[in-house]
């Protein structure tokens, strides 16, 4: 063991990390806490879903298990076929889970033929357990949703031992609606007008002239304008169906020959990062490691990029986002509100209509991941979405422009003994198009993306002190035109989302325990047009807090977490939250929109 308190390594078998020194590593478990409460509720700040205060149509409780000691063995299987005679056009995943004692956090699947539907990760419960609630639109689904006999897989990696004796029960539920498009039902932006709360009815301000009218469908997206078909780029199924990548030589690939009626296609990219990665955002360089004789856990630099390939060449690319699990960085901050994206992941698109050109000639193509700086471990799987012609046999189409992805990529590394800085800065920009001539006639798409990237890792007081400054920009471009050069249809996407943690860290009296004191903020930004309309998402969260451990065993401590999230454009809604030592102190939400002038 290295003398620094530093670097203690932490005693568990982590699922979703591994064994690690507090800061630059930062996962523990609290399962010493007793007490005798009831079950706590957890909860993940999100918006609520355009069809939470509607009746569904039908509601098909599809699984109902409970996760024991699963690690290394195969997904949960069930056969899966929709209710008959229902009438439906929207569908809402419903997980509801539940914690019967202290337990680390896990990470989880829902698989149906093999294509994934929601990637999710569980709270670390004490031992009065806990339980909670996720709800998904997977409209974008439907192709699946609507077939028979389909088998359905749900992996969550549990272990189950004298001290860690939680199981996880496990419902899932399909609830399926049938929206009206005459604009009875819903308003402009999605929301149902029932489900403001009686003081606080839209006004006619809000909504210039009345409840709006529905908002025209926009094709590009997924959610709008599910599509035909969905293929599975996912691994076998041993151990789920995602693939395990464990350093950047890790490409995982699957030959598909596409329909040759295709006319639009969207790859959807799944990923979860685990392990020594957990935290890859406030790694150091393994240089920094090697030169301090510490061992390397949580190494290899702060950037990690995973890139999307065809046929070897790499055609898109993601950093990201930062989801902290509920054992992560300190585990007081996340209870009961869990960190952004832990109970419902966010997924990747990639439009590759531009493509197909290459992809109809009737030949198998290959579709496939690598992350770049990768350490054990990434779960990582991907769904092909494909629109197909009805009125073509075949499908043509042409390539227009490929500019051959520009990315550049800069690291500084500065450091003395265990105080140092690391800077990284990485960009990539593409952009290609493509013509489809379908039944529906001449059309090309043009995609345009641009990454931007920067973290900074520092370290002062002979390593004790460290601070994580990342941010990503993200601006994509997606845009279709007729033959004649009019758009039809266009997607405007800009995404940032900045992370800070600034933490250090004290020796205990006593040895393996230290006091590590956290300020964390993060956030996603988000502004999409789709041609007429303009909404922003801005979710933000900051928590700060301390705990006194041994070894990775929270013995005390204390956090508050205060969480904001809006979304404005044809339908406004604001939920702030704050919870302090483990209780949610305030939690408002409102469904008025702010004047441009405010
Ligand atoms: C810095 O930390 C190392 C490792 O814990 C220790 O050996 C060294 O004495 C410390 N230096 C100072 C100046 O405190
Ligand atoms: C699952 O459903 C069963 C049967 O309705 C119910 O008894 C149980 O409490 C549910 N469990 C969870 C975690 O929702
Ligand atoms: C937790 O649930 C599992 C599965 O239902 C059960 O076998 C186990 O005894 C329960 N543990 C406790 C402490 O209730
Ligand atoms: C889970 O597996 C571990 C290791 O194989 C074993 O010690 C433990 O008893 C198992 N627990 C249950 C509830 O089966
Ligand atoms: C579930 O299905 C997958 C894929 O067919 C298979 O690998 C796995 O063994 C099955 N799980 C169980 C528990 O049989
Ligand atoms: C479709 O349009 C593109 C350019 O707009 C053109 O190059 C291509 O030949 C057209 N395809 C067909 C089948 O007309």
């Amino acid at each position: 063991m290295h003398p620094s308190l530093l670097f203690f390594l932490l005693t568990l078998i982590l699922p979703l990390s591994a064994s690690s020194p507090p800061l630059h590593h930062s996962h523990f478990t609290k399962h010493r806490r007793k007490s005798t409460a009831p079950p706590q509720e957890y909860v993940a700040v999100t918006r609520p879903l355009p069809t939470d205060s509607l009746t569904p149509s039908c509601t098909l409780l599809i699984l109902s298990h409970s996760f024991g000691n699963t690690t290394d063995l195969p997904p949960t299987n069930t056969t899966y076929s929709p209710p008959p005679d229902c009438t439906w056009s929207r569908a809402v995943l419903h997980l509801s889970a539940a914690a019967n004692g202290s337990q680390h956090d896990r990470i989880a699947a829902v698989w149906l033929s093999e294509a994934e539907l929601l990637r999710t990760s569980t709270p670390a419960p004490y031992s009065d357990g806990v339980f909670w609630n996720v709800r998904k639109d997977v409209t974008r689904y439907s192709s699946l949703l609507r077939q028979s006999n389909l088998f359905l897989s749900v992996m969550l990696q549990n272990a189950v031992t004298d001290v860690y004796t939680g199981f996880y029960a496990v419902n899932l539920t399909v609830l399926y609606y049938s929206i009206a498009c005459n604009g009875n039902t819903m308003n402009a932006g999605g929301l149902p007008i029932s489900q403001f709360p009686p003081n606080q009815k839209p006004t006619t301000e809000n909504f210039q002239n009345g409840p709006a009218p529905p908002k025209p469908k926009n094709p590009l997206k997924l959610d709008e304008n599910p599509a035909d078909q969905i293929i599975p780029i996912s691994a076998t199924g041993e151990e789920g169906f995602w693939f395990k990548i464990e350093s950047e030589l890790d490409a995982v690939h699957q030959g598909i020959q596409i329909p040759l009626n295709t006319y639009r296609a969207v790859m959807e990219v799944y990923v979860s990062f685990h392990g020594n990665d957990e935290f890859w955002y406030n790694n150091p360089p393994d240089t920094y490691f090697e030169s301090n004789g510490l061992p390397k856990t949580g190494s290899n630099g702060a950037y990690r990029e995973v890139l999307v390939k065809l046929d070897g060449d790499i055609i898109g690319s993601v950093i990201p986002f930062p989801v902290i699990f509920a054992g992560g960085i300190n585990p007081l901050f996340w209870e009961p509100v869990v960190s952004i994206g832990a109970f419902n992941l966010p997924s990747y698109e990639f439009d590759l209509t531009p493509f197909l050109g290459f992809l109809l000639d009737g030949e198998v193509h290959y579709f496939g991941f690598g992350v770049a700086d990768a350490i054990p471990f990434w779960l990582l799987n991907a769904n092909l979405h494909l629109w197909l012609d009805d009125g073509a046999g075949k499908v043509q189409a042409g390539a227009i422009k490929f500019d051959s992805p520009s990315s550049c990529l800069e690291r500084e590394s500065r450091f003395r003994q265990l105080d140092g800085e690391f800077e990284i800065q990485a960009e990539r920009e593409n952009e290609f198009s493509g013509w489809v001539y379908s039944s529906a006639g001449n059309f090309t798409t043009s995609v345009f993306t641009k990454l931007k990237f920067e973290n900074k890792v520092k370290l002062n007081k002979n390593g004790t002190e460290k601070e994580v400054e990342q941010e990503v920009k993200v601006k994509k471009r997606v845009e279709i035109k007729n033959y004649n050069g009019d758009v039809v249809s266009t997607l405007r996407v800009e995404r940032k989302y900045p992370l800070k943690i600034r933490s250090s860290s004290l020796p205990g009296a006593t040895r393996n325990s230290f006091l590590v004191t956290t300020k964390l903020e993060q956030a996603v930004k988000e502004v999409e047009e789709d041609g007429n309309y303009k909404s922003s998402l801005v979710n933000s969260l900051k928590s700060s807090g301390w705990l006194f451990a041994q070894g990775g065993d929270v013995l005390s401590g204390a956090a508050t977490t205060s969480q904001k999230y809006q979304v404005q454009g044809s339908v406004c809604y604001t939920r702030r939250i704050l919870a302090g030592n483990g209780v949610i102190q305030t939690d408002t939400e409102g469904f008025l929109c702010q004047t441009a002038a405010s």
